[in-house]
């Protein structure tokens, strides 16, 4: 079986706007971020995702881009950019951009063009209507903060599509010179040396909305002209797609079917994230193990993204109403922490309590299930959130470098940083911060690197097939890998309640288990191994077999 780079990928996301910041005016920047690729490098990541990072107004954080052919200057310069490839790849780190095709902003050329004449070559870019859509208050991607999916344009005397905000007019995908835009965009950023792209929004970025029904019909065969200009441009360039959707969808995303894989080539697996959120929530395994079982079939070289937290609201809504209000309850007891009625705008360090054996087995249990992992910036140290913030710029605060000021994020006077540092509470950036935690042996930090380290001689996680087995215990998850590489053997209990539990099921005459990573020590293995005792949050990993 050929090795796909992407299987054994650790994906660490960074919004350079507040990773950063090298010239003292509050923002974060891509020279602020090549400072730092020695961390992340050394932290055990190996592929950077960028959030937008091209000119915008800023109203949706960059997902409002005016210029795709260019980096916001307050981040820096293509220069800087080509640089930071350098910079990276001499590391061994890949990085990857947003790809935000959906929309553009209001402010952007085309769509100005586009609403001053009917006679414009760009006015068949956007989605128009000239007589009221019937649905327009319908669809909406931010219930709550967005009003309706259709705005009355003064100057064009018509009413324009935008499945997100009014300042986001979303692009007509059923034009062809669009398309071509678009391909030129992917184009030019794999020539300047990304190594992919996270499509944003991929499902409305392939719609087509119809102004009198109200409805969208979606044209996948896209996504396979997305994957030909990746293969003759940089052939092992991928696309990680964002896409929320059921799963009688999911799949076509990555296929055309015949168990082909001529589309894109990562999904993030929301379906497994909400599952992780209700079992943590519950105590009680059986929803992961439920969204495993029943995960659709990838094509061979298709791929899972697992995340825990990311940029975005937690997203509960493939929940039911009840569920959503189990993990509402343990997680976001006050309205203000929940956002559009079904997602947490919170970082998953103080939803847990700061309770770090609760954190490890947390990020134990995502880390081993089936994908390529995600970490997103300062989930490795534990940051919390900042709820006075709007939406979701709560849990998007400057990374916490150290106690100097403004965390180290910047020099810059604290009332001109493009978001407040955390200086408040048990998240306090004096108290929570990557100087102090590098001393301290027992940190987060220090752990997580260790996971990452040891992840890395566990590349069955990435390309194997994985079986569930029964434990006859709610809360303790057991799973295998066996593959290629080898086989491992993980034991997770999301209960405060030690257990004891028999593993003979899961093991064959050929394994030779030994024990590779922990939140205890718990000895020599038992011979011959029958049961083996796992600690009140406890994970154990444990390699069966190896294949050198
Ligand atoms: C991104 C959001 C963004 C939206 C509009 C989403 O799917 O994850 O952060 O606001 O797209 O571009
Ligand atoms: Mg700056």
């Amino acid at each position: 079986m050929a090795e796909r780079w992407y299987k054994r990928a650790v994906i660490y996301s960074v919004e350079v706007d507040a990773f950063q910041d090298s010239n003292g005016d509050g923002v974060g920047d891509l020279r602020g971020l090549i400072s730092r690729l020695d961390y992340i490098a050394g932290l055990g990541a190996t592929y950077i995702w960028l959030n937008p990072i091209h000119p915008t107004p800023g109203k949706d954080d960059g997902y409002d881009v005016t210029d795709y052919y260019q980096v916001d200057p307050r981040l820096g310069t293509l220069g800087d950019f080509v640089d930071l490839i350098d910079a990276a790849n001499d590391r061994g780190l890949r990085v990857m951009l947003d790809l935000v095709i959906n929309h553009t902003s209001d402010q952007h050329p085309w769509f100005q063009a586009s609403r001053r004449s009917r006679d414009s070559s760009l006015r068949d870019w956007y989605v128009w209507s000239d007589e009221e859509p019937a649905h327009k208050d319908e669809g909406a991607a931010f219930p709550g903060e967005q009003h309706g999916t259709w705005t009355k344009d003064r100057r064009a005397k018509a009413w324009y599509f935008h499945r997100f905000y009014d300042f986001e007019p979303s692009l007509n995908h059923a034009n062809p010179a669009v398309w071509d835009e678009i391909r030129r965009i992917v184009t030019f950023w794999l020539h300047l040396g990304v190594a992919g792209f996270r499509m944003d929004a991929a499902p409305f970025s392939i719609e087509h909305p119809d102004p009198r029904t109200g409805s969208a019909s979606r044209d996948y065969d896209r996504l396979r002209d997305i994957r030909r200009w990746l293969s003759w441009t940089q052939g092992d360039a991928i696309v990680l797609a964002e896409a929320n959707v059921p799963d009688d969808e999911i799949l076509r995303y990555v296929s055309s079917g015949h168990d082909n894989d001529d589309r894109l080539h990562v999904l993030f697996n929301f379906r497994l994230n909400a599952r992780i959120a209700l079992a943590l929530a519950r105590r009680d395994v059986r929803p992961i193990v439920w969204a495993l079982d029943t995960a659709p079939q990838l094509p061979e070289n298709a791929q899972w993204a697992t995340f825990i937290r990311n940029h975005d609201e937690e997203d509960l809504s493939q929940l039911t109403d009840e569920e959503r209000d189990e993990v509402f309850a343990a997680f976001a007891p006050e309205e203000s922490m929940r956002l559009y009625g079904r997602g947490i705008r919170r970082r998953l360090a103080p939803m847990l309590g700061g309770d770090r054996r609760w954190l490890e087995l947390a990020y134990s249990l995502q880390f081993t299930l089936p994908g390529t992992p995600i970490l997103r910036y300062g989930q490795e140290i534990g940051m919390g959130e900042d709820l006075r913030l709007k939406q979701r710029d709560a849990i998007r605060t400057p990374m916490q470098w150290s106690d100097a000021i403004n965390a180290g994020f910047s020099t810059a006077p604290a009332d001109r940083l493009i978001r407040p540092v955390i200086a408040e509470g048990d998240f306090d950036y004096r108290r929570i911060n990557v100087a102090a935690q590098r001393r301290d042996e027992s940190s987060l930090l220090l752990w997580m690197s260790r996971l990452l380290r040891t992840l890395r001689e566990c590349p069955e996680i990435g390309d194997s097939s994985c079986d569930v087995l029964e434990t006859g215990i709610p809360s303790v998850l057991m799973h295998r890998f066996t593959g290629p590489h080898g086989a491992m053997l993980f034991l997770h209990n999301v209960a405060d309640i030690p257990r004891t539990v028999d593993v003979t099921r899961a093991l064959t005459a050929e394994d030779a288990p030994s024990e590779s990573f922990a939140d205890d020590d718990y000895g020599a293995l038992p011979q011959p191994l029958v049961t083996l005792p796992i600690n009140g949050y406890g994970y154990r990993w444990i390699r069966l077999r190896f294949v050198p």
